[in-house]
């Protein structure tokens, strides 16, 4: 059994379709495959045939309208079984408020009823919010299309900052894989964007890479997979390379979830403040980092700031500089990544200088902040 999340925020980067094609490869293989539809839109379920919009989904069995097995269509093609999606997952967020262990849902139930299959494939939405969170949490590996173009390195950083939120949180070892979508072997530039995600960030880049054909867009339109509607095209052919690089990777790579299902999560969330052990403390000592931010364009007559590294008491060991009409925030912290606000001029918001976000229990989002192991 193993479960692969096919995630990027960017929405139109290829994550639908390379989860049905990839689904429908994996069957052609004689796996057994689940494929989960995450997406409000329930294009992956449109995808496959499926056009009822009224179908119970994941939606219902977080609200305990329905059961799991209720809800898996079976057969969508050969060996492929369904779990669709309807437009009521996008309430999922004000359906569990601030409720505890909202993010691992999915992974509750895949836990008892993923042994059934031995792929499950989880098509996320284009965000990185709570649904996409219970998917990688969920997941042994993470799937990224990645269309190039020039914010594709950004938006696969941004993914990376989740995963290591996890590790951080969950010790979880995602391992991430890159997918080149929509290919274009005549022009360079798709292999220079590759080239810099392959020079800059931690991940794996597949072997496959899914060419692009106007087969695609026609199989979509007819509700049918590549191997169904043009299984001569580039692009099936590239669906039958990545179906066979996964099942080959599959018996090496898996995410190990430390303890996750065991321990309050919350407690795993926070440092153990009982701990009062000399040495312990001597050596968080020496890992700390010297942390300087920055806020250029903020302009307000008071900034605080308040996070993880801190317990959230605003300015708490917090050295402030005011240099020349710029915020300046120093601190110390451990290597590892923090969640974190401003309270500026006394009203609290993300960081409106930094793009990495995640949502928090209140509904909003918290800004993102990684300090690095210096070597
Ligand atoms: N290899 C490809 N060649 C041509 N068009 C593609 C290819 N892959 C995806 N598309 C098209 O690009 C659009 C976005 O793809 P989709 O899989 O829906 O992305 P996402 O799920 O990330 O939003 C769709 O119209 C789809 O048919
Ligand atoms: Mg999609």
């Amino acid at each position: 059994m193993h479960i692969t999340a096919i995630a990027n925020q960017k929405g139109g980067c290829g994550k639908t379709t390379t989860t049905i094609n990839l689904a429908a490869e994996l069957g052609r293989r004689d796996r057994s495959v689940l494929v989960i539809d995450l997406d409000p839109q329930g294009h992956a379920s449109l995808g496959m045939g499926v056009g009822d919009r009224d179908l119970p989904g994941l939606y219902e069995v977080f609200s305990d309208e329905a059961g799991f097995h209720d809800v898996v269509l079976h057969g969508v093609c050969e060996k492929v079984d369904l779990v669709p999606a309807n437009i009521s997952l996008a309430m999922l967020e004000s359906l569990l408020g601030d409720e505890q262990g909202r993010e691992r849902l999915l992974l509750e139930q895949l836990e008892r009823f993923a042994c059934l299959y031995d792929n499950v494939l989880i098509d996320c939405p284009p965000s990185l919010g709570l649904l996409s969170i219970n998917a990688l949490r969920a997941a042994d590996e993470v799937l990224v299309p990645v269309e190039a173009s020039c914010f594709a390195l950004d938006g696969v950083r941004q993914l990376l900052d989740i995963v290591a939120l996890l590790r951080n949180k969950y010790g979880m070892e995602l391992p991430v894989r890159i997918l080149p979508t929509m290919f274009d072997t005549h022009t360079r530039f798709a292999q220079t964007v590759l080239n810099q995600i392959r020079e800059q960030l931690p991940v794996t880049i597949s072997h496959a890479r899914i060419r692009h054909t106007v087969r695609v867009r026609e199989a979509a339109w007819f509700g049918k997979t590549l191997a169904e509607y043009a299984p001569d095209s580039t692009a099936a052919a590239d669906y039958r390379s990545l179906a066979a690089e996964l099942i080959e990777a599959s018996g090496r790579a898996r995410a190990t979830h430390v303890g996750a299902t065991t321990r309050d999560e919350t407690e795993l969330a926070r440092t153990d403040t009982t701990e009062d052990n000399a040495m312990t403390q001597q050596a968080e000592q020496a890992r700390r980092q010297m942390v300087v931010l920055t806020f250029d364009e903020i302009d307000c007559q008071r900034l605080q700031i308040a996070g993880d590294f801190n317990d959230w008491v605003p300015d708490r060991n917090i050295e402030t500089r005011h240099i020349n009409g710029h915020w300046q925030k120093v601190f110390t912290a451990e290597p590892g990544v923090y969640e974190y606000r401003l309270l500026i001029d006394g009203e609290w918001q993300p960081d409106p200088t930094n793009p990495a976000e995640i949502p928090n229990e209140l509904g909003g989002v918290n800004s993102l902040l990684q300090v690095p192991v210096q070597h």
